[in-house]
């Protein structure tokens, strides 16, 4: 190797003397704060990886067209599948983490006052960045600096600055009320299996028909105003009626070849969701095992604003609502040969 290029040097490279030093316990040797620091460096490390990946998801969605056939779709949901992977390991490291005793962590707890978990802000923004809004976070006046153990100024305002960009679930909403599939040109040869409702578009007014059929008793019927309302009225949370219709639509024929990257998309968005509530999960159960029913060193309640966030931060629960409203396969109107040809690749 000449003098001019000089080889790369693996510890240069990936900057390792920042990395590894930067462990800094506030206890004696003793303790076991190193694996405390260590753990949640790796946490934080993970948390990069997730949001350069969203990011990235992101910028594939935020245009009047995702090129469905042309490779973008797929990478999208590949990269989505990266974060829950991503997901499944670290919230194996609580396993780790969980070999230091509750009274180990007392020798340093006390140390590390009013810091806390609560304040990661890249957990936050990744929540953000994926559409949880500050209203709809519980307790959401424990991320202002009202009380030490909150966010400080900068950290807050650049959680909320996320909040206004598009979310990936506002996307996926637009996303979803571009598909063409209901174009009445499309439908003029469908065939209604019942007499057609006024003003409604043949396939649901049909579907809504077929669903009333497939529920059993008074106490399920009552779910035949919920579909009026969901998918003919109002939509759901942030989901309008046509981003409703669509992706029931697409899980009902996601067996049609132009739909499976599309479905497999929804139920990676729903595995995401289900991959942060085990981490908040997970991690509740080892804060209780850690320090009971003690307040977090942030201030919180603890377990109880552990359980409040479990319970309220589902971010895509519009999707997995969707189940309620489906119906047998075999009861599934005929597509017309338009709609099937548009949705087939060879179209
Ligand atoms: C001894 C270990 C730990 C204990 C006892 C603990 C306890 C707590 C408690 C009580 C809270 C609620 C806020 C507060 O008042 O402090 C909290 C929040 C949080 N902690 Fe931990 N934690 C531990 C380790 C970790 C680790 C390793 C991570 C990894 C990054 C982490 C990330 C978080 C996050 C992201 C929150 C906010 C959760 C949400 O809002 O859903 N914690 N933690």
């Amino acid at each position: 190797m000449t003098e001019e290029t000089p080889s790369l040097y693996y510890t240069d490279y990936l900057e390792l003397d920042k990395i590894l030093g930067s462990q800094h316990p506030k206890s004696n040797e003793q303790t076991d704060e190193m694996l405390f620091i260590i753990i949640h460096q790796a946490y934080e490390l993970w948390f990069k990886m997730v949001i350069h990946e969203l990011d990235h998801v992101r910028r594939i969605f935020d245009t009047d067209n995702v090129l469905d056939n042309a490779g973008e779709m797929s990478i999208a949901v590949h990269k989505l599948k990266r974060v829950v992977k991503i997901f499944e390991v670290v919230n194996r490291q609580v396993d780790i983490l969980e070999s230091m005793t509750p009274m180990d962590f007392l020798e340093f707890r006390n140390l590390l006052l009013p810091s806390s978990g609560f304040q990661s802000l890249q957990f936050r923004i990744i929540e953000a960045k994926l559409g949880l809004k500050m209203d709809q976070r519980y307790k959401a006046n424990y991320y202002k600096n009202m009380r030490p153990g909150g966010f400080n100024q900068r950290d807050y305002d650049a959680i909320t600055s996320v909040e206004s960009e598009a979310t990936l679930k506002s996307l996926v909403i637009q996303w979803a009320e571009r598909t063409p599939f209901f174009d009445e040109s499309l439908w003029r040869e469908y065939q209604s299996q019942f007499p057609a409702e006024d003003g409604i578009q043949k396939f649901w007014s049909d579907y809504k028909q077929i669903y009333k059929n497939s529920l059993n008793g008074p106490v399920e019927m009552r779910q035949l105003e919920e579909l009026d309302k969901v998918f003919y009225k109002e939509g759901l949370g942030e989901f309008s009626v046509g981003a409703m219709r669509a992706v029931l639509f697409i899980m009902m024929y996601r067996n049609l070849p132009i739909f499976q990257q599309p479905f497999d998309l929804l139920t990676t968005l729903i595995d995401i969701d289900e991959m942060l509530s085990q981490f908040r999960y997970k991690h509740m159960l080892m804060a209780r095992r850690m320090i009971g029913v003690r307040m977090g060193t942030g201030g919180t309640s603890g377990a109880g604003y552990l359980e409040g966030a479990l319970r309220q931060h589902y971010i895509f629960k519009e999707l997995t609502e969707v189940s309620t409203f489906l119906v047998e396969r075999s009861h599934l109107p005929e597509l017309p040969k338009a709609v099937k040809e548009k949705t087939s690749f060879n179209a």
